[in-house]
C-alpha cells in the first residue's frame, strides 16, 4: 500500500469503523462467545477505527485448547528447516505488507509513520533471525563421573502453549518478539494484544494464516487485560507466559502463574539513568538524550528518563535538551513531517499531565513543555509536547516513578562513584547511558550500573542477537538473544546405560 497523499485520504480497510473485526483461534476467524465487543481509537484524533471482538476467559478456553492440539499434532512434526522455510515466508509477507502494518500501528496507537516505518529493518531482521535460530537448537553430550558404561546427553524441547500478553506501545515488534521465538522452537502461542491496539496484531493474524501458519499455531484473542489477560495468565494448561507491561500487571501475573508454577518472563518498565559526562561530544549527547526519552512520545520501557548532568555543563546541557526538544514537530503521527505523535490514550494522558503538575508541586522547575497542548489541530488528541524539568533532586515522585510520557527529569552531578549510586537508587534496572569521551569512565560505569542493558554514546540500540531485559523490579528473563531462545526450551536430560 503507498504512502497517502493526505492525512484523510487514509482509509485503511480495516478501519472501516463499525465492522467487527474478529478474532484468531484455530485458524478461524470468530467473535466472541459473549458476543461483547470494544472500540479501536486514533489517539490523534479520536476516530472510531474499528470495533473489535472482546475476548474473555471463554475464548481465551478455546484459544488454549486449540494451541495445545496444535502442538501435540502435526506441528510438532514439523522440522527445523520447515520451521525456518515458514519464518522465512513471513518474513516476506511482512515485507511486503509492512507500509499497510505501520500506518496501523500509527493510526492505532498514535506513533509516526517516520517512527513506524523505521522499525522495518528491525522487524524483518528479527524474523530472519529467527528463522536461524530454527535451525540452530541443540542439546549436548555431557561427559559424567558415574561408575561403568553410561552415557548422557541432554534435549532441549519446546515448552509447549506460550501466552503472550503484550502492550501498545509497538504492537507489530510486540507481537514479532513473542511469536517469533514460539515458532523457532515449535511452541504454539495464545497471544493477547492490549486493548488499545489491538488491530496491527489483527492484520498479521491474516498475514500469518496466508504464510501457512497452521490452524491453532498462532491464536489472537484481545480483550481486556483483567479478563482475557488474567485468564490467560491463570491458565493451566498454558506452559509459559510471555509479558511485557507494567510492573503492577507483572506481579499479578506472577502471582496468577502460581497454580501451575508455569514459567514467566517479565519485560516491565523502568526509570533509567541517563548519564551525561562534561567531556562527552555534546553535539551528539544533545539529540541522544532527547530521542532516549522523547521518541514515542515517551512510551518506551527503556526510555533514559532521568538525565543526570555533570554539573559543570549542567545549565548548558540541559538548555540545549530543552531547545532541542522544542524543535521537534509534534501532530498527526500520519504526516511524515510528525516527530511526536499523541500519547496512546485517555489514561496515558491523565497519567503523563497528572506527573507534569505533580513534578512542578514538588518544585521542579519545566524548561521547556510542561503542558499538555489543547489547542487548534491538538484539540481531539493526547498531546503531550516533549518536557524537560530542571532542578530535579532523587526524592521526587518524577525521578522515581516511572512517567511513560516525553518527560526529562534533569539532575546533576559530580563525580563517577557518585552517579553510579544515584544511577543505581531506583527499584529498576532495566535502561541506562553513558556519554563520555573518557574510555576508563565507560568500563567503571558499564559495571557499576545495575541494568540489564547499558549504552554508551548511542541510547536504544537493539539487535536480535543481543540479549535485552532488566534488573530488579524491572522483570526476568531475556528477550532477543540464544537466551531468549531458552526460554522457550526445556531441557531433558538422557541417560543410557551401554553395558
Ligand atoms: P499494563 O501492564 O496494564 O498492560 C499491558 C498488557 O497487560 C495489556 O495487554 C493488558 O491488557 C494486559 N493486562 C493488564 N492487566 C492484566 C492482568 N491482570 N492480567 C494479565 N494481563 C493484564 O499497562 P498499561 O495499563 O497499558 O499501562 C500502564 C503503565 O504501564 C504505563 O504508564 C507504563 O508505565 C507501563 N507500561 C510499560 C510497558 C513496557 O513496555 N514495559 C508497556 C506498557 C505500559
Ligand atoms: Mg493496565
Amino acid at each position: 500500500m503507498a504512502m497517502p497523499q493526505t492525512i484523510e485520504a487514509y482509509r485503511h480497510p480495516f478501519t472501516t469503523g463499525t465492522e467487527v473485526k474478529r478474532m484468531l483461534i484455530n485458524g478461524e476467524w470468530v467473535r466472541a462467545a459473549s458476543g461483547k465487543t470494544f472500540e479501536s481509537r486514533n489517539p490523534a484524533t479520536g476516530d472510531l477505527l474499528a470495533m473489535v471482538a472482546e475476548g474473555d476467559k471463554e475464548d481465551i478456553d478455546r484459544a488454549v485448547a486449540a494451541a495445545r492440539r496444535a502442538f501435540e499434532g502435526s506441528w510438532s512434526k514439523f522440522k527445523p528447516f520447515e520451521r525456518q522455510a515458514l519464518l522465512l515466508k513471513i518474513a516476506e509477507i511482512v515485507e511486503k505488507n509492512y507500509d499497510e502494518l505501520s500506518m496501523l500501528d500509527t493510526v492505532d496507537m498514535g506513533a509516526p509513520v517516520a517512527r513506524t516505518r523505521g522499525t522495518k529493518q528491525r522487524v524483518l531482521g528479527m524474523l530472519r533471525w529467527y528463522a536461524g535460530m530454527a535451525t540452530s537448537i541443540h542439546g549436548e553430550t555431557i561427559e559424567n563421573s558415574l561408575p561403568g558404561e553410561i552415557f548422557s546427553y541432554t534435549l532441549k524441547e519446546p515448552i509447549g502453549v506460550v501466552g503472550a500478553i503484550i502492550p501498545w506501545n509497538g504492537p507489530l515488534g510486540a507481537c514479532i518478539w513473542k511469536i517469533g521465538p514460539a515458532l523457532a522452537t515449535g511452541c504454539t502461542v495464545v497471544l493477547k494484544p492490549a486493548e488499545e491496539a489491538p488491530l496491527t496484531p489483527l492484520r498479521l493474524g491474516e498475514l500469518l494464516m496466508d504464510a501457512g501458519v497452521p490452524p491453532g499455531v498462532v491464536n489472537i484473542v484481545p480483550g481486556y487485560g483483567e479478563t482475557a489477560g488474567a485468564a490467560l495468565a491463570e491458565h493451566p494448561g498454558v506452559d509459559k507466559v510471555a509479558f511485557t507491561g507494567s510492573h503492577l500487571t507483572g506481579q499479578s501475573i506472577v502471582r496468577a502463574s502460581a497454580f501451575n508454577l508455569k514459567r514467566v518472563s517479565l519485560e516491565l518498565g523502568g526509570k533509567s539513568p541517563d548519564i551525561v559526562f562534561a567531556d562527552a561530544d555534546l553535539d551528539t549527547a544533545v539529540p541522544g538524550a532527547g530521542m532516549a526519552v522523547f521518541a514515542n512520545s515517551g512510551q518506551i520501557c527503556s526510555a533514559g528518563t532521568r538525565l543526570f548532568v555533570e554539573r559543570k555543563v549542567y545549565d548548558e546541557f540541559v538548555g540545549r535538551v530543552a531547545d532541542f526538544g522544542k524543535s521537534l514537530k509534534v501532530g498527526n503521527g500520519l504526516d511524515p513531517d510528525t516527530q511526536i505523535g499523541p500519547l496512546v490514550s485517555e489514561q496515558q494522558y491523565e497519567r503523563v499531565t497528572g506527573y507534569l503538575s505533580t513534578g512542578r508541586q514538588e518544585g521542579a522547575r519545566p524548561v521547556t513543555g510542561g503542558a499538555a497542548l489543547t489547542e487548534g489541530v491538538y484539540a481531539k488528541g493526547y498531546f503531550v509536547p516533549p518536557t524537560v524539568f530542571a532542578d530535579v533532586n532523587d526524592n521526587m515522585r518524577i525521578a522515581q516513578e516511572e512517567i511513560f510520557g516525553p518527560v526529562i527529569s534533569a539532575i546533576p552531578f559530580t563525580d563517577v562513584e557518585e552517579v553510579i549510586t544515584r544511577g543505581n537508587a531506583t527499584s529498576f534496572g532495566l535502561g541506562s547511558g553513558v556519554w563520555t569521551r573518557d574510555v576508563s569512565k565507560a568500563h567503571r560505569l558499564a559495571k557499576g550500573l545495575r541494568a540489564g542493558s547499558v549504552w554508551i554514546n548511542c541510547y536504544q540500540a537493539m539487535d536480535p542477537a543481543v540479549p535485552f531485559g532488566g534488573y530488579k523490579m524491572s522483570g526476568y528473563g531475556r528477550e532477543s538473544g540464544i537466551q531468549q531462545m531458552e526460554e522457550y526450551l526445556n531441557v531433558k536430560a538422557v541417560w543410557i546405560k551401554t553395558a
